[in-house]
């Protein structure tokens, strides 16, 4: 696992943007397939999608032969709702790219088998061949997509239902209004982010600190889901400093030090 620590979120979206740059233009130049992106909701990439709409624009890629695989999305919420995931990737970033619509997968948080519609959407996941790269944030909990504590490490796409500490983090969409924020959702699960060929984690912020060290310091633990990731053969954290607060000093130097001979031969290794 790679942790690399920048100064702010403004650095730590720079360097997510630039690295999906990179690895989609490299696919782009091997072979004709699909490069297949999965990609998360929240706060925490809102700087990044603003970054690749900006790489978009000044004609450094494009999203055409590109299919993304949402992470999740609410249930109990029209599709149209201003907080619903559909809404919130093409507000900030579908509608602002040249993606073909069709290939912009997201849970179907309405359909009338909503297990079905987990069962269809591993499949089509597979029907690629998987996900080349996904992206992520994590829950101040250490959930990876709504995957909470106490999930399944080998989870699959599926319904669940969402604890206080999620419900609470999210009122802030919902008016502050516990009562208006949805307790369920579908997600892929744990088992199907570990199945990407890679995994990038983008974390921010004081209020992840305490899950930035689960993951990275303890053991690997099905309450801090996240921290599953350290099974995965290519997972990169992207962070800020002040995420990296519960962290022991030793254990920023130590990343700090490897970043600085990484960026050497930048995007090489994990
Ligand atoms: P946030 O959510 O980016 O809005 O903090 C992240 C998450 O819950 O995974």
């Amino acid at each position: 696992m790679r942790l690399i620590i920048h100064n702010d979120s403004a650095e730590m979206s720079q360097w997510v943007a630039q690295y999906v740059v990179d690895r989609i233009n490299k696919h782009k130049a091997a072979t004709d397939q699909p490069f297949v992106l999965g990609l998360p909701t929240g706060s925490t990439p809102l700087g990044t999608y603003a970054e690749l709409v900006k790489h978009y624009q000044n004609g450094n890629m494009s999203f055409q032969n590109v299919v993304t695989f949402n992470m999740d999305e609410y249930v109990g919420i029209p599709q149209n709702h201003p907080q619903s995931y559909y809404t919130f990737m093409w507000e900030n970033f579908f509608s602002k790219i040249d993606i073909d619509p069709n290939n912009a997968n997201i849970l179907d948080g309405n359909a009338s088998d909503l297990e079905l519609e987990c069962k269809n959407y591993e499949a089509k996941i597979e029907s690629y061949n998987g996900i080349d790269l996904f992206l992520g944030g994590i829950g101040s909990d250490g959930h990876i997509a709504f995957n909470e504590p106490g999930s399944s490490l080998s989870s699959r796409t599926r319904l669940k239902t969402l604890n206080n500490t999620t419900v609470l983090d999210n009122a802030r969409f919902f008016d502050e209004d516990i009562s208006k924020v949805p307790t369920m959702a579908l997600t892929v699960g744990v088992g199907t982010v570990l199945d990407a060929n890679e995994v990038l984690l983008m974390v921010n912020g004081y209020s992840k600190a305490l899950a930035l060290r689960h993951i990275i310091e303890e053991p690997i633990n099905h309450m801090w889901t996240g921290s599953a990731l350290q099974l995965h053969k290519k997972a990169i954290i992207v962070c800020d400093e002040a995420s990296t607060h519960e962290l022991r000093v030793g254990t920023v130097r130590y990343f700090k030090g490897i970043q600085k001979l990484n960026n050497q031969n930048e995007f090489q290794s994990s």
